[in-house]
């Protein structure tokens, strides 16, 4: 139901630069794209290259009351849509955005620095198949009938939020837009989102996609910075539920903002996530499985990523060294590149801070960097954010490395001795968001799953956030679940009780 003639093609495109500049400078909101009210407009850059890519709409509380006040309005019909025909429609979107994966693909890819066949192409995937998931649930949204009184009919209803403010991070920005985004339509909430400056684009481009099929006002995107944009938006009274996504001290400032309204409030942090690997587990499959924990494809950048990997003493030399030589097998290089395994950190700022602990880590006395694969020779890419990753021996508890979250292509590497030790060591974090075993003692395995500090354990495998499986921490990794039946139903909804009497 789109408001024509948009800036953008109508079909879909390969070309992602020229894509890039006709996004540039635009918010969507009310169905259609509008420039910020202030004119301002900041940088996106493509960290492979350093080269400005677009402009970005640099939102302000106008521009946030604008997105609020369409999404109020519009919230009020959306409601009455009933609940499987709102699903029926996420649904469509799923579709359509299926039909344009691959230039989602080559957009996040350019934005940032994600490479296309290992990582872009997979989260826009994904993306659709989420939509698919939720847009399935509208039928799930019922209620109970309660044994009350004889003569007193007592029901509940869910009833939605109204509107809701979503804040995004910059990693895997598509995929966790749509955890929050695809709930809370379903359920019959409008929602704006305010996206992460450093990947304002491919986010922006799904917004238009799903106002093809939604009414105008039910999906609004604003982009800009944290506390001018991001900030105005969880406070605005209009906005009655706030989902975070991005770090412990950002999302700290949004509860504590949500709380002065007495506004819900989701929240997926961080985390420090380990790996315990025991001396019988399957050691290929284990060690390709590091790789994939550790999330090098995408420089590390997840909250999932097992950045402290414990192994059993016997096999600890022969683990390191297989796992080194994976990594050194890796390609880094052109984002865009189908031949690439490895892109790029998303911003100077991040590739400082992980530098930064890198050289602590290499400060630190005893400690061994394995330093692996190698950096891209290609010209063009000689201002890129590669990094190469790090695999790090001969640290332990007491380094930051292994406390804090690094968001880098990093790891640390320790041997341990005993079940008992091991399970203290990976419990003694603030964060408690995902965690893997891999040992074909399943005994061994169950009695430590269930003792872990985590909100997502797995046996034998480190797979990604996937529909229908509850996802969320504990400790300071978050509040809340997502990608669940579950996550809609408890927080995009409240319980209503109606009572008759029939006497
Ligand atoms: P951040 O938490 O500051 O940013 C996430 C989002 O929050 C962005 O959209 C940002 O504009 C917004 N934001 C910032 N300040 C705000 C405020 N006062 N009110 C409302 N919204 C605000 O994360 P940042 O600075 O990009 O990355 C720093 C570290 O955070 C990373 O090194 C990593 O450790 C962690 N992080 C964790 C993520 C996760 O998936 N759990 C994702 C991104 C970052
Ligand atoms: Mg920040």
């Amino acid at each position: 139901m789109l408001d024509t003639p948009h800036p953008t093609p109508a079909a879909p495109t390969l070309d992602q630069g020229a894509l890039a500049t006709a996004l540039s400078g635009r918010h969507f909101i009310g169905g259609r794209y509008v420039p910020a009210r202030s004119g301002k407009s900041f940088a996106v850059v493509n960290p492979a290259t350093g080269i400005e890519v677009a402009r970005a709409a640099e939102g302000d509380a106008a521009d946030v009351d604008a997105a609020v006040a369409d999404a109020a309005r519009a919230q009020k019909e959306w409601a009455r849509v009933p609940a499987r025909k709102r699903g029926a429609l996420v649904h469509q979107c799923a579709a359509l955005l299926k039909e344009h994966q691959e230039e989602l693909a080559r957009l996040i890819a350019l934005e940032t620095g994600k490479a296309l066949r290992t990582e872009s192409r997979v989260e826009a995937g994904v993306v659709a198949d989420v939509l698919e998931f939720f847009g399935g649930l509208g039928s799930e949204l019922k209620g109970e009938s309660v044994p009350f009184a004889p003569n007193v009919l007592s029901v509940t209803l869910r009833e939605p939020l109204g509107v809701v403010g979503a804040i995004i991070p910059w990693n895997v920005p598509m995929l966790l837009m749509a955890l929050k985004i695809a709930p809370a339509l379903v359920a019959g909430n409008t929602v704006v989102v305010k996206s992460a400056e450093e990947a304002p684009l491919a986010v922006l481009r799904i917004c238009e996609l799903m106002n093809r099929v939604l009414p105008p006002g039910c999906f609004n995107m604003l982009s800009g910075f944290g506390p001018e944009c991001g900030a105005p938006l969880v406070a605005h009274p209009l906005v009655r539920k706030v989902t975070f996504t991005g770090s412990v001290e950002t999302g700290k400032i949004v509860a504590k903002a949500a709380a002065e309204k007495l506004v819900p409030v989701t929240l997926e942090l961080g985390g420090k996530s380990p790996m315990i690997v025991f001396a019988d587990c399957d050691f290929a499959k284990t060690v390709s499985g590091a790789l994939t924990s550790m999330r090098f494809t995408r420089q590390g950048q997840s909250c999932t990523a097992a950045s402290r990997i414990y192994v059993e003493r016997p096999i600890f030399d022969a683990f390191v060294a297989e796992m080194e030589k994976a990594v050194n097998a890796m390609v880094m290089g052109d984002p865009l590149d189908e031949a690439t395994d490895i892109g790029t950190i998303i911003s100077e700022g991040q590739f400082e801070k992980v530098q930064g602990f890198i050289e602590e880590g290499k400060r630190t006395p005893g400690a061994v960097a394995h330093e692996c694969s190698a950096m891209p020779t290609d010209p063009a890419l000689k201002k890129g954010l590669f990094l190469r990753p790090v695999i790090f021996t001969g640290l332990d508890g007491s380094s930051r490395l292994v406390r804090e979250e690094i968001f880098g292509p990093v790891t640390v590497i320790q041997p341990f001795d005993d079940a008992e030790a091991v399970l203290a060591e990976a419990n003694d974090s603030e964060y408690g968001l995902a965690a893997s075993l891999w040992t074909n003692n399943l005994k061994v395995g169950l009695d430590l799953a269930h003792r872990l500090e985590a909100g997502l354990v797995q046996i034998n495998q480190n797979l990604v956030v996937q529909a229908n499986l509850s996802y969320g921490g504990v400790k300071s990794s978050g509040l809340g679940k997502e990608a669940s039946l579950e996550a809609m139903l408890e927080h995009f909804t409240h319980k209503k009780t109606i009572m008759v009497n029939m006497g």
